[in-house]
């Protein structure tokens, strides 16, 4: 892949699987109804809460470019709870970070309650594993089973993560790679189920290197877009105290001035705009935002590699955008 992407819309990538996409909506819709009050209400705000549906997306193309049919409704049901562990994690993740904007809109913990968010991530993730049951098939259930359960993993070494300008490389590869990259791995394994396994395992790697450089290009939103653009608040991580890699890149060349404004940031327990500004400066002067841009590449290269194994088709070229649009997207 050349340095230079050009850039893909996200319905540059979903065209060849836009009639499926319209019908996990609708399966979305179906799998979350409730007669309770405030589950319905709950409901409602994350139907307008609409995502991207990049997971489905991923799973669909996945399903395709392994041979698989178009007309699969089992697929689509599929994409539906991948979508579904994804929200459920999100809403759950909103609470445990305090975040009140996602998608522009407010979050269930801010709109509604943390009690009512933790429920919520519940019940959503327990109608995702019931639609699971429900086709009777335990390979796509082991897979998203572990995957869950890894990025609880992931949320939970975020949260221990306490020595902050300690944090190394590798254990923010490590977290990301549990948070994020395991369910897009996913996403890509279950879409491949029953594919030839040469196919499903270039797949499952191709999700890892993507959902990493994904994760690195989320990290660096945070530094570099304004909340217009992202539907969430710029620097909040640093605001929260979150070493990402742009921060983690940065200390390396910093002088003991600079550093010294990361550490009255980490001791500061609400940071001013002015603090975080600043801190944000500095990660950009020494080259954090560049490191963090260079290694999302060398992973976008890496995804694109594993693609070569399967047979040329508009769902692999998708596939293919796929990973310039993760790496070039704005929100
Ligand atoms: C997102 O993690 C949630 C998961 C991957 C489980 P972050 O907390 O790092 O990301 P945003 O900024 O809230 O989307
Ligand atoms: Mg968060
Ligand atoms: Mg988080």
């Amino acid at each position: 892949m050349s340095q230079q992407i050009a850039p893909v819309s996200l319905g540059d990538i979903q065209r060849p699987v836009a009639a499926e996409l319209g019908q996990v909506i609708g399966e979305l819709s179906r799998i979350i109804a409730a007669d309770f009050p405030v589950i319905a209400e709950v409901n409602e705000h994350l139907r307008r809460m609409k995502g991207k549906l990049f997971r489905p997306t991923l799973l669909l193309l996945s399903h395709r470019a392994s041979g698989g049919g178009g007309d699969d409704a089992r697929a689509v049901t599929l994409a539906a709870v991948v979508e579904l562990i994804h929200l459920a994690t999100l809403v759950h993740d909103d609470s445990v970070d305090h975040s009140v904007l996602r998608r522009g809109m407010p979050t269930i913990n801010a709109l509604f309650s943390h009690q009512v968010a933790v429920i919520m991530g519940d019940y959503l993730y327990s109608r995702a594993i019931i639609e699971l049951v429900g086709l009777d098939d335990l390979a796509p259930l082991r897979v998203f089973a572990r995957v869950t359960n890894e990025m609880t993993v992931g949320e939970m070494r975020q949260l221990e993560a306490h020595d902050k300008l300690a944090y190394a490389e590798a254990d923010y590869d490590q977290l990301i790679r549990s948070k994020t990259a395991s369910l897009l791995s996913g996403a890509c394994e279950v879409g491949a189920l029953v594919a030839p396994v040469a196919y499903r395992s270039a797949l499952t790697r191709f999700g890892l290197r993507l959902g990493m450089a994904f994760q690195i290009t989320d990290d660096l939103l945070d530094y570099t877009e304004p909340e217009a653009v992202t539907g969430k608040p710029s620097g909040l991580d640093l605001r929260e105290h979150k070493v990402t890699l742009p921060l983690i890149a940065a200390l390396a060349s910093m002088g003991a001035a600079q550093r010294r404004s990361v550490t009255e940031l980490m001791a500061t327990p609400d940071p001013g705009d002015e603090l975080v500004a600043e801190v944000m400066q500095v990660v950009e002067a020494t080259g954090g935002l560049d490191y963090a841009r260079r290694r999302a590449l060398e992973l976008a290269q890496q995804a694109e590699a594993e693609l070569e194994t399967l047979p040329p088709s508009p769902a692999r070229e998708a596939l293919r955008d796929s990973i310039a649009y993760a790496v070039e997207r704005r929100s």
